[in-house]
Formats: C-alpha cells, structure tokens, sequence
C-alpha cells in the first residue's frame, strides 16, 4: 500500500493500473476510520483492480471551527485499518495542496441541501461538494462509495454526479452499528464512558419507531421519537424529520412516497451524532 501526498504522484501512480484497464473505486474520507470505513474499503477492492482511499480532514465543510479542532486525527492506525481492507493507495494531502487558492465555487442544489444538515450547518455541504469534487478529478474513479448514515450526503452526491456529468458510479452502503446498535462514527471516540451509554438511545429509539409506525401516523411517529429523545438522560434533540427518501423533503402520509426515511440528529454532551432508519 503507497501513502501518497500530491495529486500529480497519486495520478503518475494511477495511469499504471488505468493503462491496465483496471477500474479504480475510491472511498472518500476524513480518517478516524472504524468498521463502517472498513466495509466500505472491501467492498471497493472487491469490485475493483485498485483502491484508493482518501483521507483528508476538510475545513471547508466545517461552520463550527471547535469541531474541526477537535476532529480526531489518526493516520498511523488509519494505514493498519486501509491495508488489512486491501486498499492500495491512500492519498493523504495537506490543506494546501487540495485548496492552493480560496475555493469559491457554489453548489446549490436546493431543496436537497437546504433541509436537515443543510438547515443546521449553514456552508456544510457546499464544503463536501467542493472536496468532493476536487477529489473526484483527482482520482478520476470508476466507482466512488458512501455510507448511508450520511444519507442526506450521499443524495446531494448524486445529484453533483448527475448535474456535473461524472462518469462515475455511486456506490451507497449501509449503516455499519455497533454489537448494541449505535451507528459507528467517527465521533463516537469523543463520548464519555456514560455519554456512551445515552447515546444508545438514540438508535433503540428509531428502531422502536419502525414497529411503532406501523399502526400510527407520520406525525403520532415523529412526535413519539421527538419525545423519546426528549426524555432520555444526556441527550439533546436538534432534529428528526420523517422525509421522502429520494426528494429529502417532509412527508405527511406513510402513502405519499415509495421510500421513506428518518433522520436524525442529536447531541450527546458537545458530540453531535447522526443515524437514519428506512420506515420503507
Ligand atoms: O463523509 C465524509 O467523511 C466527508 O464528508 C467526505 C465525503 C469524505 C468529504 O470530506
């Protein structure tokens, strides 16, 4: 496995495989890998001749600059976790060398980006568009994967993908959890031994929430898991919405889309923590 920092010897090593034909799948991330990382990477190697892992913490998708301090950083384990995945390059740039100048690129692919993260991370997703699209023409890949716990990313991905004509395939895939069900993230490091604890109620809840919608309504369900939340120990709602699983916009009725998706968003101490659930 090579660590490559510039983008000129991550595509010289690159024009290697793709002389070979072999098709490149690429795994975006901002490291502090765990196994929902790791499924992602195997999948990639399993369908490709080369895999190439990014790891880069983006400042641009970050409003909160505490956050981006406090973002966990740690390389060395991160290439244990690659190469036991079967990753063959990591590429892993400084600031400088993906942004040389101020990015002032705008993507707006409102009403996706304009809900739930977008509504509470003002500038968030335009940052993910921005690396995410400088990433892509860095690799130039056949097939890019994303964690569906990201689920509102992954659908403003393709979006970028299909307004910006990529020739790539988006690879979504699911929610990686922990043995009692905590959705893996990056950010579960940051919880205290009881803010650990707490934070499990987070997804008992959504899968509470499924058996409960089967004989209620949207609005008996959001306010059912609204309270949940509400009422358990360490735990801060900031949102959950009940929305169309393709549009990302609210539904009323269980009938009014084929799929349909909750999301939520809470904070545990001062960790913010994501999880979706499929109601259908
Ligand atoms: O999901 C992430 O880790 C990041 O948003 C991504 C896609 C790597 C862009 O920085």
């Amino acid at each position: 496995m090579k660590v490559i920092n510039s983008i000129q010897e991550l595509q010289s090593e690159l024009s290697n495989y793709k002389k070979k034909q072999q098709s490149v799948g690429f795994v975006p991330t901002m490291g502090a890998l765990h196994d929902g990382h790791a499924s992602l990477m195997k999948k990639s190697s399993a369908e490709n001749g080369v895999t190439v892992a990014s790891i880069f913490v983006n400042p641009t998708q970050f409003n909160d600059q505490n956050d981006l301090l406090k973002y966990p950083r740690t390389l060395e384990a991160d290439c244990v976790l690659l190469e036991a995945c079967g990753v063959d390059i990591v590429f892993a740039p400084e600031v400088s060398e993906m942004y040389p100048e101020v990015d002032t690129r705008q993507f707006d692919y409102a009403p996706l980006d304009t809900v739930m993260e977008g509504a509470h991370r003002p500038g968030h997703f335009n940052g993910v568009c921005q690396i995410v699209s400088k990433l892509f023409d860095a690799v130039t890949p056949d097939k890019a994967y994303f964690g569906e716990k990201d689920y509102q990313q992954l659908a403003i991905i393709r979006k970028m993908v299909q307004e910006l004509k990529y020739p790539i395939e988006i690879v979504g895939c699911p929610i990686v959890r922990e043995n009692d069900g905590l959705a893996m993230s990056s950010r579960n490091a940051r919880l205290s031994d009881e803010e650990r604890k707490n934070a499990l109620n987070i997804s008992k809840t959504l899968f509470k929430s499924c058996t409960f919608a089967n004989d209620h309504s949207v609005s008996e369900t959001k306010a059912m898991v609204e309270n949940a939340i509400k009422d358990a120990a360490g735990l801060e709602l900031e949102y959950f919405e009940i929305v169309d699983g393709d549009t990302l916009q609210n539904v009323a009725n269980w009938d009014d889309a084929n799929s349909i998706m909750g999301c939520i968003t809470v904070f545990c101490g001062d960790v913010r923590l994501i999880d979706n659930i499929k109601y259908k």
